[in-house]
């Protein structure tokens, strides 16, 4: 096994890390003695960060030579191998009388290469003592909790985190927890380096409390560094998201599936999201000029989802509701019938004018007829294309509430059956867990459920995504299908 590999598999190193870690270990290794390593300063259950313990002084050859010499040193064929090369620290540094020190990666003469010594020789480089002086601002998180975490617990060190806004969100695991302050010290530390006013960097560090098992799955925070201030403004899909993480859902684990689903969407299409949260699915949606009607019952959700609605420019194709889930369904359809959203075609971003005006010119220029690309006034749009019900908890068990919703009954007495033909049922997207970890089973399992409580078989567009795994024994699934179009008018 090479020193890499073994380094690698013993800190389980991602891609990048790897990189940084072979150039560490290409100084260290061949002739060169020189030892970058992290001081080792294991720490004891509630200790805080102690900058100070993580000081190293490693003492180098450096070349003491002209400025415009530099170059030549650098990139001599015979200097090849002997120069430093180690992550985040330069190879030349200014010395105090003006000329250049080339850092070498030796600390003793004799240990150069043949082919290094005889060209130092014949150039007559004076050759100097250099210290470099690493601390903890130059290591890494993972090379701090490395070097200070009790040896047990190096493995599975919790470095990665999930951001929502300044805020990096960590589930640590109960071992983790008498370190709780020291880590999210060294992940606030790390991760801080925001650009000032943009909030780029990380602020606050929490850890999860508990599991999501209220109805808003919003779960119970400890702050571990920095303030606690929970307001963020977060950006997805080209969207900005101001929200309370404390008092609503937000995960940005779901990024990709967020997207995912608006991929599938048309800009003629018309979302009904049932479980909508602040807007992950609802906003991206809106900016593709879909229609929206998003509910949410959490009204703290409800109330952000208006603002986001506007910091987005997407208000007149979002529609907000704060109902349950079910009423939602039974209501929408009524609803989109009473109060249409423009159609694609008529909505104009700032892009669209500026795409227009920009026509327009062009075409006067031309002296051209008939370059407005306004389309006259379609009339609005008022049947819903798609459902989405991401509550993986419990989704399935709203299904039932599809149940005759395009019956007379349900929509003030009106036919319509030449809205919603057989050919246009709206799609239903419904997030679910499943206990099946083998792909067919899990499908067979959520089939079976959404049948069970529809109260009819689907048949048609039926598709299974799995979105991740959330335990190990526990997956998340999107299942998507053509809403039956008996069911939908039966009583
Ligand atoms: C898992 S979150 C999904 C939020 C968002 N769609 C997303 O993808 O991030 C589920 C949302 O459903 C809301 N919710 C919970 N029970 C509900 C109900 N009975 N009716 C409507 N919304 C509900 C919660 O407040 C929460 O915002």
């Amino acid at each position: 096994m090479s020193l890499l590999s073994l380094f690698s598999s013993r800190f389980s190193l991602r891609q990048p890390q790897r990189l940084a870690a072979l150039t560490v270990l290409r100084a260290m290794s061949s002739n060169s003695k020189l030892d970058f390593s992290t001081p080792i300063h294991r720490i004891t259950p509630g200790a805080l960060v102690d900058k100070d313990a993580y000081k190293k002084t490693v003492p180098i050859l450096a070349l003491k030579v002209e400025p415009s010499q530099t170059g030549y040193f650098l990139k001599n064929e015979a200097m090849r191998g002997a120069i430093l090369d180690v992550p985040r620290y330069k190879s030349v540094v200014h010395s105090p009388d003006g000329r250049r020190l080339v850092l070498t990666r030796f600390d003793d003469k004799n240990d150069f290469p043949p082919p290094t010594q005889q060209f130092l020789e014949k150039e007559k480089a004076e050759i100097v003592n250099y210290n470099i002086e690493l601390d903890y601002d130059y290591w890494t998180a993972e090379a701090i909790l490395h070097a200070s975490l009790p040896e047990e617990l190096v493995d599975g060190a919790p470095v990665g985190f999930a951001k929502v806004g300044h805020i990096a969100h960590l589930n640590l695991n109960d071992e983790y927890l008498p370190y709780k302050h020291f880590i999210g010290q060294v992940i606030l530390d790390k991760n801080s380096s925001g650009q000032e006013g943009l909030h780029t960097g990380i602020e606050t560090v929490v850890n999860k409390l508990d599991s999501i098992d209220n109805q808003f799955r919003v779960f119970k925070m400890e702050v571990l560094a920095g303030p606690p201030n929970f307001a963020v403004m977060h950006r997805e899909s080209n969207c900005s998201f101001f929200f309370d993480f404390s008092k609503v859902y937000w995960n940005s684990r779901l990024h990709h599936e967020h997207e995912r689903l608006v991929e599938t969407f048309k800009p003629e299409d018309v979302i009904a999201d049932v479980f909508a949260g602040v807007g992950p699915f609802a906003l991206p949606a809106a900016r593709k000029k879909c229609g929206i009607f998003a509910n949410d019952l959490n009204p703290i959700s409800f109330n952000c989802l208006n603002l986001n609605a506007r910091l987005n420019n997407v208000t007149q194709l979002v529609r907000a509701s704060c109902l349950d889930g079910k009423e939602f369904i039974r209501t929408v359809i009524l609803k989109a019938l009473q109060d249409p959203l423009p159609p694609a075609q008529a909505v104009k971003f700032n892009k669209d004018l500026r795409r227009e005006s920009k026509q327009r010119k062009q075409a006067q220029k031309k002296n051209v007829e008939g370059s407005q690309s306004e389309q006259g006034s379609p009339s609005g749009r008022n049947r819903i294309t798609h459902f989405v019900m991401n509550l993986p908890a419990s989704a399935v068990e709203f299904l039932d509430a599809f149940r005759g919703i395009l019956s007379p009954d349900n929509v003030g007495g009106r036919d319509l059956s030449g809205i919603y033909d057989k050919a246009n049922m709206p799609m239903i997207h419904c997030y679910t867990f499943t206990r099946e970890l083998e792909t067919e089973k899990a499908e067979v399992d959520i089939r079976q459920r959404v049948e069970e409580q529809l109260g009819a078989p689907i048949e048609e567009d039926i598709s299974f995504h799995l979105v991740r795994s959330v335990a190990p024994n526990k997956e998340m699934y999107c299942i998507s299908f053509r809403l039956p179009y008996g069911l939908a008018y039966g009583a």
